[in-house]
């Protein structure tokens, strides 16, 4: 997989991709991460990248010149599954949204700042809008950095253990049961009896037990969806 991340500060983002999991995906060369600095398709030598909007109100808005100049270069080079727009106003990432860009082959990351796009580079280019929450950060960097990282891990190979990703949480709409590691007790904390019995089926059956509970209590939201 090749996933291009089009941004203001490629700085911000880079870090998360130099390190454990993501790293050695990258080493491995089962995933490409290319940036790509705006500013390097701006109007002017001053970079110019932004302007205010039409009919006024506070907030830069990015023009869509410079964001059209990047995107058409690497579709000239390429075809890609998905453009994918960072942005609060739009659906919320989810590990189903996530399992289903891991099997691209190509993606674009467009991330928004100030006051977000031109609303034609939306119309236009964008081909999938994603929040990753119902909050406001102050770019779109760090939420590209989070949408990579839950598909990064998804594609095969990448995770040493193959299992591992299909019993994290939300793989079946349940939240994760609790996991322990030695020592059995400590200071009168004790483990589950039934973890120690090794009696597989019914381990499973308690793991099983106590995601639904959890998912019940915290999110009762997913056992709907
Ligand atoms: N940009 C700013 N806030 C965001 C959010 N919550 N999700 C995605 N992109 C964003």
């Amino acid at each position: 997989m090749r996933i291009d991340i089009i941004t203001v500060s490629p700085e911000l983002i880079k870090s998360p991709f130099e390190y454990s999991i993501i790293k050695r995906a990258i080493d491995k060369g089962i995933v490409e991460v290319h940036f790509h600095d705006l500013r390097k398709y701006a109007l002017n030598k001053y970079g110019k990248i932004d302007d205010y909007q039409f009919g006024g109100g506070a907030g830069m808005v990015l023009m869509i010149e410079p964001i059209d100049k990047c995107i058409s270069q690497l579709q000239a080079q390429r075809s890609y599954n998905e453009i994918i727009y960072m942005t609060p106003d739009a659906k919320t990432l989810n590990q189903q949204m996530a399992n289903k860009l891991s099997s691209a082959e190509n993606i674009i990351i467009l991330t928004g700042h100030y006051k977000g796009v031109d609303q034609r580079v939306r119309d236009k280019f964008i081909t999938q809008e994603i929040s990753i929450g119902d909050y406001v950060l102050s770019g779109g960097e760090l939420a590209a950095a989070v949408l990579s990282d839950a598909i990064i891990r998804l594609i095969p190979g990448v995770l040493g253990d193959e299992t591992s990703a299909l019993t994290d949480s939300f793989q079946d709409n349940l939240l994760a049961p609790p996991v322990y590691t030695r020592p059995a007790e400590y200071k009168d904390m004790k483990v589950p009896e039934i973890l120690l019995s090794g009696n597989f089926p019914k381990i499973e059956q308690w793991r099983h037990e106590k995601a639904l509970e959890r998912t019940k209590n915290i999110r009762p939201d997913l056992e709907k969806s």
